[in-house]
């Protein structure tokens, strides 16, 4: 079964679905950290995210599994290097390539196949897992996810920059050529502004508790 989760940078979807796949003992995909471990890779070579050509060679080259819950790149442990402000600054210009989409998503499908899984990200509900059993959209304010991002403590960056970060991810995400951020009929719009992460949790796993018990899987 799959459980998909889009929203946009900031709202809280690792948290949930981290939470949700450990309670129904499923598999937990974070899609970005896939194109933070390239974006990580472009930063070491010297690749600028607008060189498409040098950009889609290195991702191609890119070993990208994941073992024991955490990203490796080329037979690394990369997980605790892909929330640094440095990736942040690039990352979302280096998802906007279309041919690394494709890449990561080719690893995406081939990691996943045959699981129960919760994957998160912006293109989940839309393009990666169009047949996901259960499907969400999960919302906040530019205002609300960067207070969220300022209270964890791991950006050096003042509330008003990240703000503004978090305003021109979301402008470069939905205007993506492909994989591009948006709302699908049959997603489940949750504005979580005024939720707690329990609630949205709660509210995720309801969902899942209702198909399963519907569906009689
Ligand atoms: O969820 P995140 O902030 O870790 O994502 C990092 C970047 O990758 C962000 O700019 C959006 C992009 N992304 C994407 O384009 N498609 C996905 N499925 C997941 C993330």
């Amino acid at each position: 079964m799959i459980v998909a989760i889009d929203g946009p940078a900031g709202v809280g979807k690792s948290t949930v679905a981290r939470f949700v796949a450990d309670r129904f003992g499923f598999f937990n995909l974070n899609s970005g950290n896939f194109y933070r471990a390239v974006a990580l890779k472009a930063l070491e070579e010297g690749v600028a995210p607008d060189e498409e050509k040098a950009l889609t060679a290195l991702a191609e080259g890119a070993d990208l599994d994941i073992r024991e819950g955490r990203l490796y790149m080329d037979g690394r442990d990369v997980e605790g290097e892909l929330h640094s402000d440095r990736v942040d600054a690039i990352v979302s210009p280096v998802s906007a390539c279309v041919p690394v989409r494709h890449i990561v998503n080719g690893h995406i499908r081939r990691i996943t196949s045959g699981m129960d899984v919760v994957a998160e990200g912006r293109d989940m509900t839309s393009v990666v897992f169009p047949r996901g059993e259960v499907k969400f959209f999960l919302d906040a304010s530019p205002a609300a996810r960067a207070r969220r991002r300022h209270r964890q403590g791991v950006s050096e960056l003042s509330l008003e920059e990240i703000k503004r970060g978090i305003e021109e991810r979301d402008r470069i995400d939905r205007n993506k050529k492909e994989g591009s951020l948006k709302i699908t009929e049959d997603a489940e719009y949750l504005d979580t502004s005024d939720l707690t992460l329990e609630e949205v949790c709660e509210r995720v796993s309801d969902k899942i508790k209702e198909y399963i018990a519907d569906s009689g899987e």
